[in-house]
């Protein structure tokens, strides 16, 4: 059972909490752009939904689908955000931002009456950390904010490497809103509601990929023998 059969298996039991008339918040990742194309053909059979995309290649993904797109500013509460994750715990506390979208992702998870997530099962663990946290800073000050967001990783009694994250080209990658992303290898999080309030006091972090207190459930399949195995 390869990668992309269970993140279609999570992506289709999303695809079936959707109803007709809902404000959808679509995410960002191969995950949910499975679901994305599981939506498409629905919405292609007849199912009228609407949707905020938590990125521009979500976005271009939706407008190839035929899925209708809105914007927060035209409608500011969402029914339901499906998305994707980098690691959750049993707390579904979650890292996000792996493909550098965590800014939109949490604002529209904020805005959305639920968020459930999908992921292969392996993303599940005992405790954050693995997975190197996306941290959203703004260019301005950036070697200012560097050292403050190591001295708030410090605080929080966490130890571990920043860098900033590159694209393929070698240049610093640049999110959806401008900004860079510095990525902090941790290895373990145990108190991640601390390590999030000390990088929000940090000026110069625009937002972090710890979304703790916005998911409401989590579509997990795993491979058993040759079947994906949805919980
Ligand atoms: C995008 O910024 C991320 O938060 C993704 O949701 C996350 O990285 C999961 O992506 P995959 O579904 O591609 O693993």
């Amino acid at each position: 059972m390869s990668g992309p059969n269970l993140r279609r298996a999570a992506a289709a039991r999303a695809v079936d909490l959707v109803t007709d008339g809902m404000r959808l918040g679509i995410g960002t990742g191969t995950t949910a752009n499975a679901f994305v194309l599981l939506l498409g053909e629905r919405v292609r059979a007849g199912l009228d939904v609407i949707g905020v995309p938590t990125s521009e290649a979500t976005r271009a993904a939706c407008e190839a689908e035929g899925i209708r797109l809105t914007s927060l500013e035209e409608c500011p509460e969402l029914d339901l955000t499906i998305d994707g994750a980098d690691e959750l715990d049993g707390h579904l506390r979650l890292i996000k931002g792996g493909g550098g979208a965590l800014l939109r992702e949490k604002i529209v998870a904020h805005a959305s009456r639920r968020m459930v997530v999908i992921a292969d099962a392996a993303k599940h663990v005992a405790t954050l950390g693995a997975f190197p946290l996306p941290i959203e800073v703004n260019l301005f000050g950036f070697g200012a904010t560097f050292k403050a967001v190591q001295k708030a990783i410090e605080s929080a009694g966490c130890a571990g490497e920043l860098a900033l994250r590159k694209a393929s080209g070698g240049q610093p990658y640049v999110t959806d809103g401008g900004h860079a992303i510095v990525d902090a290898r941790l290895e373990t999080i145990h108190d991640p509601e601390r390590l999030s309030a000390l990088l929000w006091a940090v000026p110069g972090v625009v937002e972090h990929g710890l979304f703790l207190g916005l998911a409401s459930g989590a579509i997990l399949a795993e491979a058993r023998g040759d079947e994906a195995v949805v919980t």
